[in-house]
């Protein structure tokens, strides 16, 4: 069964068709991850970002066991840089067929400079069409905006939105970011990994409930749902 696997941070795991794919994969550094890099054997890594609590481990686990690596022009250019071969340059707006799903950049608003201060390009979301149809919506860090509306409108069945302030969405526009993207579920990410982001999520999830029609489920690190 296809699955949604939380690692803590911005940290997801999506099981789709058999095939592991991790999201911004930050473990070394993460305290709230559940289990180390060492333990992932993922065949896809998609990374939204250059940041570093984004970009991860990404090349440990790619020397460990040579995932695809799926991001921006300007991230793939920079992996190549260090090394990577098995990678896979999109863009925002384009959309490719995977062997696990079809992946769609998305517009984010946010920074992408990577750890070596190298140019990452434009921070992304992805829109993930897994092969049993169902959406799910990583939006990666970003403030709010208005096109999430137009990203709503394909019908999505899981949100991954972050919550935390200060660097990304607060619970505030969170909730407005729901009203527009009409998920089926919502699971809050980017939280309470430091003091400075620090949020209440169950708090949050009343507030989502009794606002919307959206589902939230708060997920704990090293927790799963199934699609
Ligand atoms: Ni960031
Ligand atoms: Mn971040």
């Amino acid at each position: 069964m296809d699955k949604i696997i939380y690692y803590g941070h911005a940290t997801i795991g999506l099981e789709l068709d058999g095939h592991l794919c991790i999201i911004d994969p930050f473990f070394n550094g993460n305290p709230k991850a559940p289990i180390g890099w060492r333990e992932v054997k993922p065949e896809f890594l998609l990374i939204t970002h250059g940041h570093g609590d984004h970009l991860g481990d990404t090349l440990d686990i790619y020397k460990q066991c040579k995932p695809m690596v799926i991001a921006n022009f300007e991230i793939i250019e920079y992996l190549i840089s260090k090394g990577v071969k098995n990678v896979h340059a999109q863009h925002i707006g384009g959309a490719y067929n995977h062997a696990f799903a079809k992946v769609k950049l998305t517009n984010a608003l946010h920074g992408s400079m990577l750890p070596d201060g190298s140019n990452g390009g434009n921070p992304a979301g992805f829109l993930i069409t897994a092969r049993s149809g169902k959406k799910i919506y990583a939006a990666g860090d970003t403030g709010l905006f208005g096109d999430m509306g137009l990203i709503g409108e394909e019908g999505i069945d899981v949100a991954l939105l972050p919550i935390g302030d200060n660097y990304t969405m607060g619970p505030e526009d969170a909730l407005r970011a729901v009203k527009m993207l009409k998920p089926k579920i919502v699971i809050p990410i980017h939280y309470n990994t430091w003091p400075v982001i620090a949020q209440d999520p169950f708090k949050w999830a009343d507030e989502v409930e009794k606002k919307t029609e959206t589902k939230v489920v708060v997920l704990a690190p090293g927790a799963t749902l199934d699609l």
